[in-house]
């Protein structure tokens, strides 16, 4: 077959197929000679690794001791088509980042376990594209069309552990019929390849070997939920950017006011992007009524004076670290009376609530603190009736509550979400673990239970709290928490 003809072609490999709406459909001889030429060596030979390398390894020394004479498969996942030939923008799955410290689609941790105990660390990942076959710049993901990649030796030397060309990993794993578990759910074809190595067994042992792979996940969320000085240092990045952020927002509320809570969320996104980060959740954007609705991400209301606007945003660091902070202001500058009498109830539950993380003091403890506080008021301002340990009983004040007062943030906005409950929602606080604090009440715009003013007020505040040897640390003091001084901040930043 001539050149000419290259067009659904095999060679060296790659299969070139042309884009359906492309305009070249083929590739003449003298073109594909040349385009194999006249490339500089930009091969990169001097490099360190990077300040996270020392920790990836000891993580993956835990892991390994975990998981004696088994091999562990851990990938980064693939792209996700959006439409045609277009993606998502791609995040690499949490526990892959958290153990090679890359961020790159399309690669796969394995660890081979050792005859002498231990195992072998190799991170499988897409080389560099083939230019003699015409891969780098034919096919829709070579270099020429996403950027240049790091080599495998690039990767080894930055990351500091051996790499291997990705596409021979599922001949690799098919050669060893040593048990298997995989982090399932972001590879579709390395889940099939270990489901294929395990065909030949019977029910029962295929629900035992589903559970290997659980269990992989779960001992993963428990080592991540105490971080190391290395992630702390990066929470904190991800917090400041935050504030950086918030304080965008506050000086563009007259913008916002004139168009909608775009205005709000893409200011954010704006701070999040020219630092080189991301966020690390859909920002909710949230004024007036909207800000009763949790998880409210459409954006698309008015920012109105006489309205609070509830921000929940938070930046993800390049390393994939999230930050996750709420702050509600009146877009007036000033709180009416009955908007900070609420938001002053929601203050004191936070307050409480942050005084009860310390090590050693059960998980559940800061919620607890802070739901008593509110169910408190709900029953000193009518709308609830006490005895107040029977309205916490009976979990009454959670219809203006709605949410759990906090999460383990990390890697991931939700972190360790699936880590065993003795070691999380039923265990103790060690130092080192971060979470939010985050309570709120929010009084929904039809909600006949409360009288009409209340209605529509929401109100949360939220910030990212570090478990110390001796007590706590407010990642995120950097904003302010009280009515006085939400409303000397925007008195400082809003333009007039
Ligand atoms: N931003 C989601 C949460 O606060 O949990
Ligand atoms: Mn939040
Ligand atoms: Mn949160």
């Amino acid at each position: 077959m001539s050149d000419q003809q290259r067009s659904g072609a095999e060679q060296d490999g790659f299969v070139f197929t042309p884009r359906k709406n492309g305009q070249a459909q083929s590739v003449s001889d003298e073109l594909a000679a040349w385009m194999r030429t006249g490339w500089a060596d930009t091969e990169r030979r001097d490099l360190e690794p990077v300040a996270q390398a020392e920790h990836t390894a000891r993580r993956r020394a835990a892991l390994s001791a975990a998981f004696p004479g088994e091999r562990l498969v851990v990938p980064a996942g693939q792209l996700l088509t959006r439409s045609n030939d277009t993606e998502y923008p791609f995040r690499a799955a949490t526990d892959y980042a958290y153990l090679t410290g890359d961020t790159s689609d399309g690669g796969c941790l394995v660890l081979t376990p050792r005859a002498d105990g231990g195992h072998d660390a190799v991170l499988y990942l897409k080389p560099r594209s083939n230019r003699d076959n015409g891969e780098f710049w034919l096919g829709g993901y070579g270099e020429l069309w996403t950027g240049r990649r790091n080599s495998l030796s690039e990767a080894a030397d930055l990351l500091g552990v051996a790499t291997a060309d990705v596409r021979t990993l599922p001949d690799a794993l098919r050669a060893d019929a040593v048990t298997t578990r995989i982090v399932r759910g972001h590879d579709a074809d390395l889940d099939a390849i270990v489901d294929e190595l395990r065909a030949d067994a019977d029910d029962e042992a295929r629900a035992k070997s589903a559970k290997l792979d659980e269990d992989l996940g779960v001992t993963l969320a428990d080592h991540r939920l105490v971080k190391d000085e290395w992630e702390i240092a990066q929470l904190q990045l991800a917090v400041d950017a935050t504030v950086r952020g918030f304080n965008d927002v506050v000086t563009a509320l007259p913008q916002a006011k004139d168009t909608s809570e775009r205005y709000v969320e893409g200011t954010f996104f704006l701070r999040a992007r020219v630092e080189g980060n991301d966020v690390g959740y859909g920002t909710i954007a949230a004024s007036g009524p909207n800000a009763t609705t949790l998880h409210w991400t459409r954006n698309d209301g008015p920012v109105r004076d006489g309205d609070l606007l509830l921000l929940d945003a938070g930046v993800e660091t390049t390393t994939l670290y999230t930050a996750d902070v709420t702050r509600t202001m009146p877009v007036s500058g000033t709180f009416t009376d009955l908007q900070r009498k609420v938001y002053d109830l929601v203050y004191a539950a936070q307050e409480a609530g942050i005084a009860a993380v310390a090590p050693g003091r059960p998980f559940t403890d800061f919620h607890n603190a802070a739901q008593r506080v509110l169910a408190e008021g709900l029953i000193e301002w009518g709308l609830l009736e006490g005895p107040v340990d029977r309205v916490l009983e009976l979990g009454l004040q959670r219809r203006y509550t709605l949410h759990g007062t906090g999460h383990m943030l990390g890697l991931d906005v939700h972190d360790c979400a699936v880590s065993r409950q003795e070691v999380h929602l039923y265990g103790d606080l060690k130092p080192g673990m971060v979470l939010t604090v985050e309570p709120g009440l929010y009084f929904q715009p039809d909600d006949l239970t409360v009288p009409e003013e209340y209605r529509g007020i929401g109100v949360r505040i939220e910030d990212d709290v570090l478990v110390t040897e001796d007590g706590r640390r407010v990642m995120s003091e950097g904003l302010p928490r009280t009515s006085a001084d939400v409303e000397a901040w925007l008195a400082e930043r809003m333009p007039r």
